[in-house]
């Protein structure tokens, strides 16, 4: 759905939910006065939430802050593995269920609070004794396996910077964030099983690490002979065999400074590569630490379960560091939703008893299209509190939720932020916030956003413009990695001190904002982002291309789908065969996700006289929309060859 197609649905949207009674009884927030008392001093707020961590040294200043550079608890020391396990193994959450893991064939293990610090002890171990020291960085490529969450802990634990690259990526997109990084190690497995097929990883880890500074690939045995991994002696180390000879002997942790990196991800923007987003470890940790105990009102007794890959932003701090840091329980599954049948989540919830439940709308929105009988095989009752991420959410699935998953009683938080911001920004709290479907309500406490028009001045409500930040949060992005002036550029160039997040939003009368979706060239697909730019240069690089345009057009499931047009060099003709080439070619250079749902070839894409590619205009052809207006086109006539050429592919 377009935006302007979002905004008229969304104004039409009256309906509201108060949280129930029985629920804001006992949340962890439920005065209101949260929001007055954080607004009205973020740094004094921030500092009562680094409590809930555990600091070796106390910080000295709350906050230092050089716009665009945040410093956040100065000087104090910390560790993320000693906050996410080991303080937990130390006091009465010893034997309590840290990671619930179920893979796809219905086996599970469960790892303990201790048993985890154990497994985390023994791979920081072979870390160290593979020469990983303190500031480097560690590339993992892994499937959601349990080894997933334990390499980023183990890296945390000796204070090496874990780069995790989604299993979907392929070898090239690899390649390139191992080069980016300059990654000493990797660490991957044999394949990983989806749906009942066998995903040949190591394969791709093989091609990826070729001409890199890699030098050891920890490699996991997670499927065995069916997998039929080529072995490469100089520079494969198994896994098991290596574990096995490490000491039982628990490890030191380092003692981080608050501001030394954490981690580093990778996201699309809105030009050139993938960009290596810096998070901390102080700031990050008490950011994520902070959201779950507000907007997941996670407790004690709680089962989280965040259905992301931990490959994503939203797996980092919602399966792994947010949980974990606060003493929670997180379930963590490998396989494919339909597999064996179009009940798996469900049988996930009633087995585990899971209460918090957080997926992404495109998955309700799949299940939706199932239909509701999947849901209503399954014994829901442990659910109390649900979530959504990753893309606008139309109201017609937040009902749906409400009603089929939520049984109609358990709050849902629509929480919206980005990889850069490290963790949920813009969320109701569910004890206190009444809710609108379709709406991602307010800043969370401690977080000042606004929606600015394009001057730079706050929205009135029933207005629209673009979604800012307007003052530095602790779990925010650094900078990029080895591109401090992209860090500038991408996120505070537009105005001073202002972090500008890319999305388009809509502030109704009650000051509720309503995020319908991205001011650029990102393109959001199932809730995950992919830059346009990064599409089309995969295209281009194939010989008989000449040009490529690529958009995200409206879709009832996925929210975007891809659709490339493409123009061919003079000799070149166009044929079913170089059609798949150059969707051969995109999942080549970038992976599975981003296979375009249509190539279309066309003699010229529309320019504007600055030779500028119109891509809304694409999108309104993609989208059977009348086109809007073409007066700044070079070549008006394009338009009508490109609607033919559209109409021909569908
Ligand atoms: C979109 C995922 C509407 C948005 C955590 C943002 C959302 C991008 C929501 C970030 C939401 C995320 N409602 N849109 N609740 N959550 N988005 O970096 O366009 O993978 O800029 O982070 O997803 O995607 P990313």
């Amino acid at each position: 759905m377009s935006n302007t197609d979002r905004l008229n649905t969304l104004l039409e949207e009256d309906r509201t939910f108060e949280p129930p009674e029985s629920f804001k009884a006992q949340a962890n927030f439920n005065d209101p006065s949260v929001y007055e008392r954080a607004a009205n001093d973020p740094e004094g707020y921030w500092a009562e939430q680094a409590e809930y961590l555990s600091w070796f040294k106390p910080y000295s200043e709350v906050l230092n802050w050089n716009p665009p550079h945040a410093e956040w608890f100065v000087d104090g020391k910390l560790n993320a593995a000693y906050n996410c396990v080991d303080r937990h193994r130390e006091g009465p959450n010893k034997n309590k269920a840290a990671i619930i893991w179920e893979g796809e064939q219905g086996n599970s293990q469960i790892f303990t609070y201790d048993m985890l610090g154990r497994e985390v002890d023994k791979a920081a171990h072979m870390l160290k004794q593979l020469g990983v020291n303190k500031g480097d960085r560690v590339a993992i490529y892994l499937p959601m396996i349990p080894e997933l969450p334990i390499s980023m802990l183990a890296c945390a634990k000796i204070g090496a910077i874990h780069s995790v690259v989604f299993a979907a990526y392929s070898a090239k997109a690899l390649n390139d964030r191992i080069t980016d990084t300059e990654a000493k190690l990797l660490i991957t497995s044999d394949g990983s099983r989806r749906s009942g097929k066998i995903l040949p990883l190591k394969d791709n880890a093989d091609k990826a690490v070729k001409d890199t500074t890699v030098e050891t690939t920890l490699v996991i045995n997670n499927i065995g002979p069916d997998a039929n991994t080529a072995w490469n002696k100089a520079l494969d180390v198994d896994w098991g065999t290596l574990k096995q000879k490490m000491p039982t002997t628990p490890l030191e942790h380092e003692e981080m400074d608050a501001e030394d990196p954490l981690f580093i991800l990778y996201t699309s923007g809105t030009t050139g590569k993938p960009k290596g987003i810096v998070h901390t470890t102080g700031g990050y940790l008490t950011g994520v630490n902070h959201s779950v105990r507000s907007i997941f009102d996670l407790k004690d007794e709680d089962v989280f379960w965040c259905t992301a890959d931990i490959g994503w932003v939203t797996g980092h701090s919602y399966s792994v560091y947010g949980p974990l840091s606060a003493g929670g329980t997180s379930v963590m599954y490998e396989g494919g939703p339909a597999y064996p049948e179009r009940d798996r989540f469900w049988d996930i919830v009633e087995k585990y008893g899971v209460t918090i439940f957080y997926t992404a709308p495109t998955s309700i929105r799949t299940f939706m299209k199932w239909g509701h009988e999947y849901v209503e095989k399954h014994d829901l009752s442990s659910l109390r509190l649900l979530g959504t991420v990753g893309e606008p959410i139309n109201p017609e699935a937040w009902m749906w939720y409400h009603k089929y998953v939520g049984g109609e009683k358990c709050p849902i938080v629509d929480t919206w932020w980005q990889t850069e911001n490290g963790s949920a920004m813009i969320a109701p709290l569910p004890g206190i916030t009444t809710t609108k479907p379709g709406s991602a309500t307010k800043p969370a406490p401690g977080i000042i956003a606004d929606i600015f028009d394009g001057e730079g001045n706050p929205v009135e409500p029933g207005n629209g413009g673009y979604l800012v930040i307007k003052q530095p949060w602790p779990s925010m992005l650094r900078t990029v990695w080895g591109d401090d002036q992209r860090f500038k550029d991408s996120y505070f160039g537009d105005y001073d001190g202002i972090y500008t997040s890319g999305d388009v939003a809509h502030k109704d009368k009650d000051g509720y904002i309503w995020i319908l979706g991205r001011d650029d060239d990102v393109i959001n697909v199932s809730g995950h982002r992919l830059g346009a730019s990064e599409l089309e240069s995969a295209i281009v690089s194939h010989d008989a291309v000449a040009e490529a345009a690529v958009i995200g057009r409206s879709d009832d499931i996925k929210g975007e789908a891809i659709t490339a047009f493409v123009t061919l060099k003079e000799r070149a003709q166009s044929s079913d065969e170089l059609h798949d080439e150059i969707v051969a070619q995109i999942v080549d250079q970038i992976g599975k996700i981003a296979r375009p749902d249509e190539v279309i070839f066309t003699a010229s894409l529309p320019k504007t006289s600055s030779a500028k590619i119109m891509r809304r205009l694409l999108r309104d052809i993609a989208e059977g929309k009348a086109v809007g207006d073409t007066s700044t086109l070079e070549d008006p006539s394009v338009v009508e060859d490109l609607k033919e050429k559209y109409a021909e592919a569908e």
